[in-house]
């Protein structure tokens, strides 16, 4: 059957239905669908059942696309756009539906015809398109979306988001939308790294934007190489994944998960004993939102002061000896992740009885290193979980610790945050995270510790099934 547009109806039926959806506040393209399932219920199943040949139950479409999550590309002018035709691919490969704006610069890469043919609608480039306008109109791209992604976006358009310009069609649409915002920065590293970037970088951070990469590697520049590769199409959708949720509960049913989690308390003698200000927040968070998601969770806890998650072994424990024995006896798992601030040195010979405060006599403490439990479980050569994911608690160079940290430790990935006093992170309810990988950097938005736990999970459901195709 040939498909029919609404381009193709006459003239003053047009103009009537944009009236409609104009007053429905609808998309003219909506108020087509609801007027076609409005019709088709009047008729009932019967009539609807005409259009399968085979009688069966018919394809519900529309219905899908309107349940469809929505995201808003929008394609900034630089050498990484043509990776962009790729990621409409593959956005439509997981079902969303995708919608495209190119910005001025992005029509030098890319034309709008190639991105429509791929996006499969028409692609938006003009901020007074009276036809757009009508149609669908700046206010309504930002509104009819889940997912504004940025990719590539280049140090302009960071600059403009971050100062809240809205002189094009892009930035208006970025100024006016309340949905989620995901960028994935492309540009010379020279760029990249320049403090004005930087701080137009942590300025969208800080307003709840979520950046993916850039990697490292080397330049379309012959020659160069550094930080500033857009991140992989399949990366990007992963990090759309994760920002919407699309996927089910029980997402990690069938897997085991490991979780240290809160302060180790070392012995000086029967009743002092070293420390640290670790709640155990973050890693209950995230052994909770595991089980959530269907995975048999194993939390092996320091001394905290929280309810045990539900649905979740816990295994508590006092020294680091001891979480390393507990967490050893827990293997196989596929994955364990570290989120214990673990005591780095212990007392060598802990008191056997309290040892008394002599006038002007200090007792001598000797510290010995405690066992990395982390490194000694990413380092194993039999029973090692599929990823093993570690924290990196930081009060300087955040990002460069971490990477130096991932590759120390032997870890797949690691969650770096920035525990400075004025941060409140440490025992706070919120977290900034830097998910740092072999690959690259993904910086998640401020958000609730409930929240950076349920992102991780999602990353991981995602990680594992990329795996698995
Ligand atoms: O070396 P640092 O303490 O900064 O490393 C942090 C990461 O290493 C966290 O994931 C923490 O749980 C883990 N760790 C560990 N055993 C230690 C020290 C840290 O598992 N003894």
């Amino acid at each position: 059957m040939a498909s029919l547009t609404v381009r193709q109806l006459d003239e003053h039926i047009k103009k009537r239905l944009r009236l409609r959806a104009a007053r429905n506040g609808r998309s003219v393209e909506d108020e087509v669908r609801t007027i076609l399932r409005a019709a088709g219920e009047e008729a009932g199943p019967e009539a609807l059942e005409q259009f399968t040949p085979t009688g069966k139950q018919p394809e519900r479409r529309d219905a899908t696309a309107s349940e469809a999550n929505h995201v808003l590309l929008i394609i900034g002018g630089g050498i990484a756009a043509y990776k962009s035709l790729d990621l409409i691919r593959r956005l439509k490969e997981r079902g969303l539906s995708v919608r495209c704006i190119l910005t001025k610069a992005a029509e030098h890469f890319v034309t709008p015809l190639s991105a429509g043919a791929i996006v499969g609608r028409r692609v938006f480039t003009d901020l007074f398109d009276p036809t757009g306008e009508f149609d669908v109109g700046h206010i309504r791209l930002a509104r009819e979306t889940d997912l504004i992604l940025v990719a590539p976006a280049t140090a302009d358009l960071m600059a403009k988001i971050a100062g809240g310009h809205a002189d094009d069609l892009a930035t208006t649409v970025l100024l006016a939308t309340t949905a989620k915002i995901l960028l994935a920065p492309a540009m010379n590293p020279g760029m990249w790294s320049n403090k004005a970037t930087q701080r137009n970088l942590a300025q969208l951070i800080a307003d709840g934007v979520a950046v993916i990469g850039p990697n490292e590697g080397e330049m379309a520049e012959s020659g160069e190489r550094g930080t500033g590769r857009m991140a992989e199409p399949l990366e990007i959708v992963a990090a759309v994944d994760v920002l919407l949720r699309t996927r089910a509960p029980g997402v990690l049913r069938g897997r085991r998960v490991l979780v240290t989690s809160g302060p180790t308390h070392e012995p000086i003698d029967p009743v002092r004993y070293i420390a640290n200000r670790s709640s155990g927040k973050q890693g209950h968070a995230i052994a909770a939102a595991a089980a959530r998601a269907g995975a048999d969770v194993v939390l092996v806890s320091g001394p905290v002061n929280l309810p045990d998650p539900p649905g979740v072994t816990v295994v508590k424990v006092e020294t680091a000896r001891a979480m390393l024995q507990a967490v050893e006896h827990t293997l196989p798992v596929d994955i364990g992740i570290f989120a214990a601030a673990v005591a780095d040195w212990r007392v060598a010979h802990a008191g056997e009885q309290k040892i008394k405060k002599k006038a002007g006599k200090m007792p001598e403490l000797l510290l010995v290193e405690n066992p990395d439990i982390l490194s000694t479980i990413a380092h194993r050569e039999s029973r090692r979980p599929k990823l093993v994911i570690g924290f990196a608690a930081e009060t300087e160079n955040v990002t460069g610790n971490a990477k130096q940290k991932l590759i120390m430790k032997g870890c797949d990935w690691i969650l770096a945050n920035d525990v400075s006093p004025q941060t409140g992170i440490m025992g706070g309810d919120r977290n900034t995270i830097q998910l740092v990988t072999a690959t690259g950097i993904e910086r998640w938005p401020p958000q609730s510790k409930d929240d950076v736990a349920a992102m991780l999970i999602a990353r991981i459901a995602a990680e594992l099934d990329g795996n698995k195709a």
